[in-house]
């Protein structure tokens, strides 16, 4: 967060300090979806700060080259500035974007990753990147995680707190959630936190974690249920500290055509809508490649998950590696890949961390991997130093990077161009409306073929 840039300090002190209220010209947003402005050669971060706002904020913590603010009053708001639409806004944690309207959050967003690939890659991507089409800004999340307090009354955390904020609703998911289901879980016998997954076509699935001494009385709800009957509409498994009770401990998703199974512990993306379009993207980029004659025969789906891309992807490519550390999420991949038409009989799953998996010999041929299509879609800490490494030994002929990070997406795009890679696609996806999360596809090509 440190931003050692030292332009002439923006705003006056109104007040002499310890009191430590300024009024600032918010610049632009950074990562994590502050607001960045100047003052006395410092950088102040001001959260739920729109680009262009003239605010006036309390200094809250003063750091070596830069401080965090609060916004007291906004004195000239900065277009796109919008009234929030959720009145929880402000309070819980969950959204920090919702006083942008859409199309500035998506252009914030932009601005955030050329910057990120200036400031940490030292790359210019302003001519590279488009930017996402609007995708739904509400209700397009599959999964929340609730917390309760002390009357039971589930909600999110309050922004940098431990503290819930009992909520009516989420806006950012289904209709069906916040009509249905959170008032279903205030039924049951109190719980620590919950979690509920949704498979976009009415069919749910709940975790609920809470204390051992509550398993007793959750199973005499699940054993006074009328003999075939969901314990609510829709519910297709409730787990209770991840023991599965009643129904499956499985959710089947559907995207472009395929179908995954998520167990209760695998990840799987939170926006179908979205993740269908990189889909669609990713496919269209491929087939570029394909009738430029520039394609290997072999993908590697490398933090593959359930196997999103490998399902999806399969029918492009004669043979699909799989790799992920998470022996869940391997498992539903296997047994999604069993089931998928296009992946089956091509593709396998390895389980186990990058590094090691591709380092065994046996795995491809070096010709294979050097002209292989490689997705990397590692978590925020992107790939490091070590993951560049492990995917340089290989050399793929392509690159793609999904990522939801991106300065740690800049910094190894960055040190895949050094050891020879052109960037050839940038995009961003509009995968988290409302938040200042950044989902980022990037297309990376091996210059020496
Ligand atoms: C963002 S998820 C992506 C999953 C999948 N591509 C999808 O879209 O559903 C990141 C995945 O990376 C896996 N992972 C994290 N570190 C890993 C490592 N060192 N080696 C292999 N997989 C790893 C996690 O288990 C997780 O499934």
């Amino acid at each position: 967060m440190n931003d050692k840039q030292t332009d002439k300090p923006v705003g006056k002190i109104l007040q002499p300090e310890p009191s430590g209220m300024i009024e600032v010209r918010i610049e632009k947003l950074v990562t994590g979806g502050d607001g960045l402005a100047r003052h006395e050669g410092q950088a102040v971060f001001v959260p739920l700060a729109a680009p262009q706002d003239l605010v006036r904020v309390t200094v809250k913590e003063r750091r070596k080259g830069f401080v965090r603010a609060t916004v007291d009053e906004i004195l000239e708001p900065g277009p796109g500035r919008q009234d929030p639409p959720c009145p929880h806004y402000g309070q819980c944690g969950g959204c920090d974007l919702q006083h942008l309207d859409p199309e500035h959050q998506r252009q914030a967003k932009a601005d955030i990753v050329v910057d990120c690939f200036k400031r940490v890659g030292k790359m210019d991507v302003s001519e590279l990147l488009t930017g996402s089409a609007a995708a739904a800004d509400m209700g397009y999340r599959n999964r929340i995680r609730v917390f309760s307090n002390p009357v039971n009354h589930y909600g999110l955390m309050r922004r940098g707190t431990h503290e819930v904020v009992p909520l009516d609703g989420c806006a950012l998911m289904p209709e069906q959630f916040n009509r249905d289901i959170l008032n279903w879980l205030r039924m049951l016998p109190p719980a620590e936190q919950i979690v509920v997954r949704m498979d976009g076509r009415g069919g749910w699935l709940v975790s609920i974690f809470g204390s051992p001494k509550r398993l007793k009385v959750m199973r005499k709800v699940i054993a006074a249920l009328p003999e075939g009957e969901p314990p609510a509409p829709g519910c297709e498994g409730l787990l209770f500290n991840n023991l599965p009770l009643w129904g499956h401990d499985y959710l089947i998703h559907e995207i472009a055509g395929h179908k995954y199974r998520v167990g209760a512990k695998s990840f799987f993306q939170g926006n179908h809508t979205v993740t269908e379009e990189a889909l669609g993207l990713i496919r269209e980029w491929i087939i570029e490649l394909k009738d430029e004659g520039s394609l290997g025969v072999m993908l590697g789906d490398l933090f593959c998950g359930v196997g999103l891309f490998s399902l999806a992807l399969a029918d492009l490519f004669g043979k699909v590696v799989a790799v992920d550390s998470d022996a869940n999420g391997c498992r539903d991949a296997k047994n999604n890949i069993k089931h998928s038409e296009a992946a089956r009989g091509k593709a396998r799953v390895f389980t186990g961390r990058l590094a090691k998996i591709l380092a065994q010999p046996d795995l491809a041929p070096p010709v294979m991997w050097n002209a292989s299509f490689c997705i990397v879609d590692p978590p925020r800490a992107g790939l490091g130093k070590d993951g560049v490494q492990t995917l340089l030994e290989v050399r793929p002929r392509h690159l793609l990077y999904m990522s939801c990070d991106p300065a740690t997406l800049a910094r190894d795009a960055a040190a895949f161009v050094n050891a020879g890679y052109v960037a050839k696609k940038l995009r961003v996806l509009d995968m988290f409306p409302q938040t200042s999360h950044i989902e980022t596809l990037l297309l990376l090509e091996k210059s020496d073929g």
